[in-house]
Parts: C-alpha cells; structure tokens; sequence
C-alpha cells in the first residue's frame, strides 16, 4: 500500500528478489508450489520486530511472476507500517496466489495453501483479501491455526468493512478539523467515489451529519440504489477531479492521485477507504501539500479492517474495536500537525511515526 505502484517493465531489469525495486529488507520470502494443485504462491514477511506479520492473500491473475513478487513486497511492507502505526502489535505480511481466483481456486489448493501457512508456525498469520473470501480462511482454518478473518460461526469477528467505514470516518473528521477549524461535516461537500462495502457505511455516516454528498461508481444500479436509500446525488459529470468540493473520498481504487489529477483538482481535504490513493507517494504527496489539500494517509484511516481482524487473536470484544477504531481520529489530528511543523508529507509523517515505534521496540529488546 504505501510504495510505488511501478511500471511492470521496470521489474525484470532489477536482480530477481533481494534487488527488486519493492524490496525493503524483508525478513523472509517463501515460495510455494504444489504440482497436484497447481498452487504457486508467494509469501512476503517483511518485519516481525512488533509481533507476527499479519496480511491477507491475495488470488489474482499475474501476467508475470515479477509482478506478483513486487506485489507480494510491497503489500506487505505496507502492513507493517499499518499495523505499526494503528498500535498493534503485529508485524507485516502478505501472500499471493497466482491464478484466476474464478477459474483456478478449487478447495485443495486452498487447503495446501492453509499447510504453507502452517509451515510458518505462526510467523506469518493469513486474513482474506482480494480473490480469497471468509469461505476459503475457514477452510485454511482446518489445516492451520494461524488465519483470520473467519466467518462469526466460526469464532470471527465477521464483516470487516462497516468498521473500516468508522475509521475512514474519523479519520475524515480529523483531516477537516486540520483544514476548516472544526471536524463537523454538516454543509461540507463531499464526493464519494466507489459506494461498495465501505463507500455506503461511509455514504450513510456523514448523510446523518448533514453533508452535501455527491456519489461516483461504475455500477449504475448501485447508484440508484444508493441514492434512493440515503437521499444523496449522483455525480453526473465527466471530471470529479475537477470539480469544487470539500472532501474527497476514494472509496474505490488506488492511484486516482496522480500527475494529471493533482493539478485539476478543487478539494481541500482528501479521506477515503481505497489502498495506495497516491500513485508515486513521494511525488504525489509532494504535489497535495504545495497545494494546500490536507490528505489524511490512507493506510492509517482505513486499519479498521486490521483492528477487526486483530480482536480475533487477542480476543477482545467490539467495544475494544470501536474505542481502537475511534483513536484514529487522535493519531490523524497529531499526524497532520507533525506534518506541517516539520514540513513532511503527511504520508512520510505517518510513516516516521509507524518506522519510530518499530525502532522503539526494536531497542527494547
Ligand atoms: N473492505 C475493507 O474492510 C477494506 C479495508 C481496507 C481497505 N479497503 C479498500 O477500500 C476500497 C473499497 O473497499 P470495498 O470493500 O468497499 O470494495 P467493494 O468492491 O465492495 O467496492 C468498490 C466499489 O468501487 C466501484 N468502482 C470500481 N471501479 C470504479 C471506478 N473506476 N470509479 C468509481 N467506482 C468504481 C465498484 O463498482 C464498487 O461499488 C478498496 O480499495 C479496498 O482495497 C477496504
């Protein structure tokens, strides 16, 4: 989430692992095959200084092994950073299957992915993600110990994504208290972009607020659908970068703050749900602040997926959730001034603290 979405052709001009470009000194990589299943998987750990890595696998169809190892780095290294800087005490990790989640997943390459994991004796802890679904952890579920995100049947904590809509929520809040002087959202105007599982919680919390909501999507019925429920309109135009608003909110997918939106864009502040918002971090970042818009860092307002995930290993209950998923207002607010007193970005910001509290820990032990 948090480094360079890169050019796929970039990648088979670097050395094949310890030189690639999304490498960041990852503890370990492992590569899974199984003939009998057509499994081949990759698992990253990238850092397990705070606790065992933590990270969904993700089922896609990779035109190329380099794409799917970059992948598999740079999501992981992201969730070191997400778990780091939402307080947990988790380490960052990810998998990926290579394969057509539709077409290739069957229950047996499902369970032999489950032995890899359990292999791992519990360095490497697996969650659902794009391609993989509730279904398949509870399956893994019977071959390893070490999986989350299972079904409430099954001891889960059951859908993450309302409480992953909270957290964008207060993270939204935060980042316009740092903008307009006051976090209410009543009279702001407010574009979400992508109305799914998180857009639509989102859509009804700050309708209740009484913003102005404008909704995007590519599904037309679910415009409709959305519109008639919640009373909010329905973005018409051509351009919603360039049109005035208050807050934007990417609810959808990642890199829509890039080279040629920037400059068109009339918003102030930026809080949404979708990973990796700014298609070169550095650069993209870079660009917002000598704008003026405030951006609140996607990975840390949209963990409440993580915090959810992370009650089921510490077994805590949905009151410990929301309190967890209500601090990221507090840590976006102290991120957003550390940000401007020291002249950073607010994503290199949010990263310092994350990397500072690892280096703590480290030292501790
Ligand atoms: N669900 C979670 O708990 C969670 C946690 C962390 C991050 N996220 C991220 O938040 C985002 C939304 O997650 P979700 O679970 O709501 O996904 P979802 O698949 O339920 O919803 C995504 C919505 O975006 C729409 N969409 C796709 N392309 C679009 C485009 N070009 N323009 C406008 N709309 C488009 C889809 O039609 C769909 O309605 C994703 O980027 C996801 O990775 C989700």
């Amino acid at each position: 989430m948090t480094t360079e979405i890169i050019d796929k052709n970039e990648l088979h001009k670097m050395d094949p692992v310890f030189g690639q470009l999304s490498f960041d000194n990852h503890e370990q990589i492992v590569f899974c095959n199984d003939k009998d299943t057509g499994l081949k998987a990759i698992i990253g750990i990238h850092n397990t200084v705070l606790g065992p890595s933590l990270g969904g696998t993700r089922m896609w169809n990779y035109s190329s092994e380099w794409e799917a190892l970059n992948d598999v780095l740079r999501l992981s290294r992201g969730m070191t950073y997400k778990s780091a800087i939402t307080g947990l005490n988790l380490g960052g990790g990810k998998a990926v299957i290579i394969g057509d989640s539709k077409k290739d997943k069957s229950p047996e390459l499902i369970l032999k992915f489950g032995e890899f994991v359990n292999s791992l004796g519990g360095k490497y802890i697996t969650a659902e993600d794009v391609g993989t679904t509730t279904e398949d952890m509870d399956l893994m579920h019977t071959v390893t110990a070490h999986v989350t995100g299972l079904s409430e049947a099954k001891g889960g904590k059951g859908n993450p994504s309302p409480i992953t809509a909270h957290g964008v929520y207060m993270g939204m809040k935060a980042a316009a208290k740092h903008a307009f002087g006051s976090d209410m959202l009543d009279g702001k105007v407010i574009y979400v972009q992508g109305i799914g599982h998180v857009g639509e919680v989102l859509v009804e919390k700050i309708t209740k607020e009484g913003a102005k909501v404008f909704i995007s999507d590519i599904n037309k019925d679910r415009l409709e659908e959305i519109r008639d429920k919640y009373g909010v309109k329905i973005y018409e135009g051509d351009n919603l970068y360039a049109e005035k608003m208050d807050i934007y909110a990417p609810c959808a997918l990642g890199a829509t703050l890039n080279d040629t939106t920037i400059p068109e864009m009339n918003t102030k502040v930026i809080a949404g749900a979708a990973n990796n918002q700014l298609a070169e971090e550095k650069k993209h970042g870079k660009m917002l602040r000598d704008k003026g818009i405030v951006y609140a860092p996607d990975f840390l307002i949209n963990a409440g997926g993580i915090i959810n995930v992370y009650a089921e290993l510490e077994n805590y209950d949905r009151e410990e959730i929301m309190r967890k998923t209500d601090n990221i207002y507090n840590t976006t607010l102290e991120i957003l001034k550390h940000a401007d007193r020291d002249g950073l970005t607010s994503l290199q910001a949010a990263m310092n603290m994350a990397q500072a509290r690892i280096d703590a820990r480290k030292n501790e032990k």
